[in-house]
């Protein structure tokens, strides 16, 4: 039979988590890989409850490279989709030593042993940051050009497509890479088993939506009024994390295609733009509940607006997003209930 065993490093964390379980439901096996430091147990409980199987996990740190090369000796993988890093933006830009170590150094071993073991197929996740301010444009397409990125963090992604594309590009490595670009992941999986889980405050915008109403924020501040935005408010792609879970398994099966080496990078969003007044709005309305929010000056480095083509993901990988924001409002705010009552 077909060896379909998928190594998930930072498979315990928001995006991975959903993704280990679309992988189970196409029919993958899925060998989580983390160190637990941006996540918890919980969601390996909520995995195995929404999968009804028992995962393999390993509770290593991947820039240790021993106990990474352990796994790949004892499991006959057979593609991995790379998740671990670390992602606050903020963060990066007070710990910029620990952002590229964690994240490049990582990515380095996983390509490094993937190469050792013969495991062709890799899928990386890197974001729309990677585009910084994309000029005269708020639709970005693959093709436009890398821009510059403010944050050591978004420097990383910019890096770790770089290091990738130099491997596929040398004539020593055997390596199909698929980069795949999120925009705004939101929302959690349906059952309520799975969903985000921020470390301490959190810095993106719907998480912290559902906390202030869940009364463990006091207040939500909407960074800047006066964009040039029919509302005067930002705008984001907000894609759906299980619409993006399946992304990854389309990825694969357009990997197993893939003869030699090649790397594609494709931007995975709905292609709609939404501001985060309408994220409040709607949220109001979906759940009943009032929000406490009030208009503060502007976040330093966001940018006015920014929404996805996605041709390309529907072209390449035949896959397109199926949720809409209302429903990851929906869910998130079910997710944040659950936690609430526990
Ligand atoms: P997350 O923090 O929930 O998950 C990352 C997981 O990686 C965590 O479980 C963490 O414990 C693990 N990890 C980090 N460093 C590790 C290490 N050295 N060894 C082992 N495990 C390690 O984040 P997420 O939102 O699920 O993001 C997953 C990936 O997607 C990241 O690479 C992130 O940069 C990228 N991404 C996320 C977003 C977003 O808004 N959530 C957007 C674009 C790209
Ligand atoms: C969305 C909008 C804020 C919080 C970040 C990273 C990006 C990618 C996705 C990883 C913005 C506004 C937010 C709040 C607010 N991550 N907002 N009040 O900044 O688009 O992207 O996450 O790769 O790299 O930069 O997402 O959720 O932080 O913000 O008004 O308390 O919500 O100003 O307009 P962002 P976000």
């Amino acid at each position: 039979m077909e060896n379909k065993t998928i190594l998930v490093s930072g498979g315990a964390g928001y995006i991975g988590s959903h993704t280990v379980v679309e992988l189970f439901k196409a029919g993958y096996q899925a060998i989580i890989v983390d160190d637990f430091r941006a996540s918890s147990e919980r969601m390996i409980t909520g995995v195995q409850d929404l999968i009804q199987t028992d995962v393999k996990v390993y509770r290593i740190d991947i820039c240790d490279k021993d106990k990474l090369e352990e796994i790949f000796a004892s499991n006959k993988i057979s593609g991995i989709i790379h998740f671990a890093a670390l992602k606050a933006v903020g963060e990066s830009v007070e710990e910029p030593l620990m952002y590229y170590r964690n994240n490049l150094h990582g990515l380095i071993n996983m390509v490094e042993l993937a190469d050792k073991y013969g495991v062709n197929n890799f899928v990386f996740s890197s974001s729309c940051t990677v585009y910084g301010e994309p000029k005269g444009t708020r639709k970005v397409h693959e093709g436009t050009p890398i821009g510059h990125t403010p944050s050591p963090y978004g420097a990383t992604k910019q890096m770790g497509e770089r290091i990738l594309q130099d491997c596929v590009n040398s004539s020593k490595l055997n390596l199909a890479v698929l980069s795949l670009r999120y925009f705004n992941p939101v929302g959690a999986h349906p059952s309520g088993l799975i969903g985000e889980l921020p470390n301490g405050k959190p810095n993106n915008l719907m998480p912290f939506v559902t906390q202030t109403a869940a009364g463990i924020r006091e207040k939500l501040t909407v960074f800047g009024n006066d964009y040039n935005t029919a509302d005067g408010t930002c705008i984001r792609d907000f894609i759906h994390v299980v619409d993006l879970a399946q992304a990854h398994v389309s990825g694969l099966e357009w990997l197993s295609t893939v003869e030699g080496s090649n790397m594609e990078f494709v931007n995975l969003g709905t292609g709609k733009g939404t501001s985060v007044l309408e994220i409040i709005n709607n949220f109001e309305q979906l759940t009943g509940v009032k929000l406490n929010w009030e208009f503060g000056s502007r976040r330093e480095g966001d940018l006015e607006e920014i929404f996805a083509e996605t041709k390309k993901a529907e072209e390449l990988l035949g896959w397109k997003s199926k949720l809409t924001f209302k429903d990851a409002i929906v869910d998130a705010w079910n997710w944040e209930q659950k936690l609430m009552n526990e």
